[in-house]
């Protein structure tokens, strides 16, 4: 082996030399999937047009996280969607309140705004609407009225100047609709990329074989039939029980039709960063991811899965796992 002393004649601008590289790992054909999951999420969910946008967003994330939104000034949105914990509490149900707590698990606010309707029920049609909710909620953030939220923010200048900025050439622009854009603007950009957006955009490699394998137990055992699209979910309803009947008090969508078709429909959840977001269904009942894709098998699909197919799907959802813009939700001074 003289090859240093070429090396050392030619200097550096020699090409280096080959190395024996293993042989490629077939690639995997992405397109298959794209059909599925359409491709990468969004990096936001804006309405497009407002001039006015980035000040709407920053006035949100400033309300996101201020307690005066709640009537004993202790509770904000970020302490049911922890927005440096994917966006929830990790409880079964959640705080509110006096610490009451209703019979609902909290979703994840991470990717919500690209969901076709809001809440496990899809009483708000979008994160605007829903944001009126809980802030007028006697379980959750308690405030008497409309006018009453009005009456706090408006008692504090830094808000005065806040929604004229998000509001120009509004004479009156501190109110309860207002309000809830500015918060709906800041949400529309929590979005969370991360791997399995690499794969969608055509990089086969960005998911390992142990991930691509769990995908095709995936899609070949049939949850793609309700978990699809970008966020893997959050496009339709569905019965919780559609094959093997599933116990739980809640009507679900009925609630809000008072259809008996509708008994125990839920909004399918999209699986973006679930294994992050247990514990699980919306009333939190099923503490491991595993245990809800063995449930998932049971009642929606009919089918028992092995302990080693719960875990190769299991592997699969762990690569919905994105990532969280940490300057983006950093927590804003509170006025
Ligand atoms: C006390 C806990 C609590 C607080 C405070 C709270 N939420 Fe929620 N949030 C929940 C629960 C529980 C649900 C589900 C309720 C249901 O579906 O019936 C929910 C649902 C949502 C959803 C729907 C997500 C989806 O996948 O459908 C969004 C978005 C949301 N909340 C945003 C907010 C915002 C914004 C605030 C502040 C204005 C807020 N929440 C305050 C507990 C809370
Ligand atoms: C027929 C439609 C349907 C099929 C098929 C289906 N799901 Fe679901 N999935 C739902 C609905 C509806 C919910 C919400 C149920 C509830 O909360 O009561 C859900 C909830 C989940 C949850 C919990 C999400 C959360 O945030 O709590 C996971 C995990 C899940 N499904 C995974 C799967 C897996 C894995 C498969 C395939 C083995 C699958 N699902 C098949 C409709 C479906």
């Amino acid at each position: 082996m003289k090859s240093w002393i070429w090396l050392l004649a030619l200097g550096c601008s020699t090409p280096a030399p080959e190395v024996p590289t293993p042989p490629p790992t077939p690639a995997v054909d992405v397109s298959k999937y794209t059909g599925i999951f359409q491709g990468p999420l969004p990096a936001r969910w804006d309405r497009a047009g407002d001039p006015a946008l980035e000040q709407k967003v920053q006035l949100g994330r400033i309300l996101y996280y201020d307690p005066a939104l709640s009537l004993n000034n202790d509770i904000s949105c970020n302490s049911c969607h922890q927005l440096d914990r994917f966006g929830v509490d990790n409880q079964p149900t959640s705080p509110g309140h006096q610490g009451q707590r209703g019979d609902r698990n909290s979703p994840t606010v991470y990717n919500a705004a690209g969901h076709f309707v809001q809440f496990w029920d899809g009483r708000a049609v979008d994160v605007e609407a829903q944001a009126k909710g809980p802030i007028l909620n006697p379980i959750e953030m308690a405030m008497p009225s409309e006018p009453e939220v009005i009456q706090r923010l408006s008692a504090k200048e830094e808000y005065k100047k806040l929604f004229a900025d998000a509001f120009p050439g509004v004479s009156d622009p501190i109110t309860y609709d207002n309000l809830a854009a500015a918060i709906g603007a800041f949400e529309r950009r929590l979005s969370t990329p991360g791997r399995f957006d690499k794969f969608l955009g055509g990089d086969g490699a960005a998911l390992t074989p142990e991930e691509v394998a769990g995908l095709d137990l995936f899609v070949s055992s049939g949850c793609v039939a309700c978990h699809g699209g970008t966020l893997v979910g959050g496009t339709m309803y569905q019965k919780i029980g559609v094959v093997k009947p599933y116990e739980t008090a809640d009507l679900g969508r009925q609630k809000v039709t008072n259809a008996p078709a509708d008994e125990k429909m839920f909004k399918v959840p999209s699986l973006r960063n679930i294994s992050k977001t247990g514990p699980y269904f919306h009333d939190g009942s099923v503490a491991t991811l595993d245990d809800a894709i063995r449930k998932m098998g049971e009642h929606q699909l009919g089918k028992t899965f092995t302990d080693a197919e719960v875990a190769s799907i299991a592997t699969f959802l762990g690569a919905l796992d994105g990532e969280v813009d940490a300057a983006y939700i950093a927590k804003p001074a509170i006025p």
